[in-house]
């Protein structure tokens, strides 16, 4: 091992599993970012973290509604998927732009995305201000799946999405820069 730069060391231990979050601002109307930044920290009974930069117009949502929607996007929605994760809401409908749709969730108010691998759908119990991010603590209260939709998303550093499916089978290399 050598001593490396912070960004040098991102990249080398990637890739990691790149979520959207689906929020809802003031108006009640949807909004939804990419996020890798996310771990399971509880299973009994089950929760989930996303750490969610202070600029983001995701956070002012969730200081508002204190909900979230995590979702795996699936291989189909690569391009999709990359746009909600160098846009912000704040300036316009990203679900729009990025041509997602949405279905009602069960238990929170922000909507599943449709044609996702994997949602948790996720209220709020607790948060931790890490300097220039905060960390949200959900419980998951429903869950969903598409089973045909395997295929989801891997970020490389903040460069690339790749697509591996549940048996970690490598299916296809996007790029965008
Ligand atoms: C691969 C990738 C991973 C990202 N992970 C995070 C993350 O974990 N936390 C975060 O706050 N922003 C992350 N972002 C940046 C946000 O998705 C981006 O700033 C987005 O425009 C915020 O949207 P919003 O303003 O509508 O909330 C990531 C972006 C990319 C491309």
């Amino acid at each position: 091992m050598k001593e490396m730069d912070l960004h040098t060391a991102i990249e080398l231990g990637s890739p990691y599993p790149y979520t959207l979050v689906v929020t809802l601002d003031k108006k009640g109307k949807p909004n939804v970012m990419g996020l890798s930044w996310w771990t399971f920290t509880s299973l009994q009974p089950p929760m989930i973290a996303i750490s969610v930069g202070h600029g983001r117009y995701t956070h002012e949502c969730l200081e508002d509604g204190k909900e979230f929607v995590i979702c795996f996007p699936s291989a189909e929605q690569a391009k999709a998927a990359w746009l909600c994760g160098i846009k912000s809401g704040r300036k316009g409908d990203k679900f729009a732009a990025a041509g997602l749709t949405t279905s009602p969730a069960k238990a929170v108010n922000p909507p599943l995305i449709k044609g996702a691998t994997v949602a948790y759908e996720c209220k709020v119990v607790g948060q931790l201000e890490c300097s220039d991010h905060t960390l949200y603590n959900g419980e998951v209260v429903a869950v969903h799946g598409s089973p045909e939709r395997p295929k989801h998303l891997y970020s490389i550093h903040y460069s690339k999405l790749i697509s591996i499916d549940c048996k970690g089978n490598l299916d296809m290399n996007i790029e965008y820069k």
